[in-house]
């Protein structure tokens, strides 16, 4: 087996792979340093959890994750809070930064015996139409090789191989722009609110996510195309005050801005997640907007669906896991995109020339208010927010 890609997806596959005894390696363009310390996302669903616990795999997050069960919401009509640890089905999320769990299971991995090269880069997957698929790869020093395997899963995002490597046709790909662009921002300075913060506000989106007790991501609602850089550190944090009504409620905990970036929301899914014998998980198969934080969430149960669907298949001679592999994984994804665009109607006016019309706006602020009163509303929400 071959797996592209040591994100989430690549990884939390490498290593149930390696607990059925199947013999794996994993190919990552990047070097275990860079990967280590990539901050991405950090919210982890109840059920990824249980899927980490399943397998193991949850130790560091238990330890140094911490529970989240509150979002606040904060608009002209007010602010808001929804304990949504008690909506619903009362599940909570862990705040535990993607590079941490992205060490975890890499050290999990190798310290298993679990065999990865870094720094290899796979150019092109071959063959997927047959039984005997391979992975063409370039290293750093420009070497070139091949891996041959039975099934090669594309774990390696989307701008990865897996996807370039598509014949045209052989999937179909569905695609949205949003027309939202985000300034996300981290910054060393303890969170300023306990919960995660959505500021809804006629100059853009402001959102709060706490990460650590040192470090909190923000997001500001930019112009498409600005670049990262435009806006100075004292800007941002005027910015954030204002939008975040920081008079109002509270001032923030300011602090150096250390990363910057912009993020364009669009999200895409491919269907099916399968070629052949190349198969597609994470990012590969399907980008979704951070607005609702199920990227990684979605990574990883698609991993564990794959790797019990690859053990039937390879220890039992089963194949019908994975047949059933993408129209089960794309029910969830379709699921967790629908939400995620829910949540993106719900935070923003779209930006552009035109903007958002005045009977949007008054859609967008009913929306937040039934929100706000509904309790059948917010079940709803506490249930889409933190499952997947
Ligand atoms: N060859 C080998 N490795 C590659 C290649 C390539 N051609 N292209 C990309 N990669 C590697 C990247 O360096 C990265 O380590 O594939 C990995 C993909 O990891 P992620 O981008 O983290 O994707 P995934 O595992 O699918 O996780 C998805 O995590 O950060 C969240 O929200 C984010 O939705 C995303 C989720």
């Amino acid at each position: 087996m071959v797996v592209l890609g040591a994100g989430p997806a690549g990884l939390v596959l490498g290593n149930l792979l390696l607990e059925s005894g199947i013999d794996c390696v994993i190919l990552e363009r990047a070097s275990r340093a860079h990967v280590e310390t990539r901050a991405r996302a950090g919210f982890l669903a109840a059920n990824t959890v249980r899927i980490l616990d399943r397998h193991g795999l949850a130790e560091g997050l238990h330890r140094r994750g911490q529970k989240h069960g509150a979002c606040e919401f904060r608009t002209d009509d007010g602010r808001f809070s929804l304990d949504y640890g008690r909506l619903g089905r009362e599940e909570l999320h862990t705040v535990y930064p993607q590079q941490e769990l992205v060490t975890d299971l890499l050290t999990r991995y190798m310290d298993a015996g679990g065999r990865i090269r870094f720094e290899t880069k796979a150019v092109a997957v071959l063959d997927a139409d047959t039984a005997q698929p391979a992975v063409t790869v370039r290293e750093a020093d420009g070497r070139t090789g091949r891996w041959r395997a039975r099934y090669v899963a594309g774990c390696d995002g989307r701008h990865g191989a897996a996807r370039a490597s598509l014949p045209p046709g052989a999937v179909r790909h569905h695609r949205r722009d949003h027309g939202v662009s985000w300034l996300g921002l981290l910054v060393e300075a303890p969170p300023s609110l306990d919960a995660v913060g959505y500021a809804v506000h006629d100059r853009g989106f402001a959102g709060h996510m706490a990460r650590t007790p040192e470090i909190t991501r923000y997001y500001l609602q930019c112009a498409p195309g600005t670049p990262a850089d435009a806006w100075s550190q004292d800007r941002i944090w005027d910015e954030l005050e204002l939008r975040m009504r920081a008079r109002q409620y509270g001032p923030l905990h300011r602090g150096r801005v250390v990363q910057r970036g912009i993020v364009d929301l669009d999200s895409d899914v491919l269907e099916p997640l399968r070629h052949g014998s190349l198969f597609l998980a994470g990012d590969a198969a399907s980008v979704i907007s951070p607005s609702a934080a199920k990227g990684a969430n979605l990574a990883v149960l698609e991993a564990e669906i794959l790797a019990d669907a690859l053990a039937d298949d390879l220890l039992r001679g089963e194949a019908e896991g994975l047949d059933h592999y993408s129209a089960r994984c794309l029910t969830y994804i379709w699921r967790a995109q629908e939400f995620s665009q829910w949540m993106i109607r719900l935070l923003h006016a779209p930006s552009g020339p035109d903007g958002e019309s005045s009977f949007h706006h008054s859609l967008r602020r009913s929306r937040i208010e039934s929100l706000r009163t509904s309790r059948s509303q917010q079940d709803w929400f506490a249930e889409n927010y933190v499952g997947v």
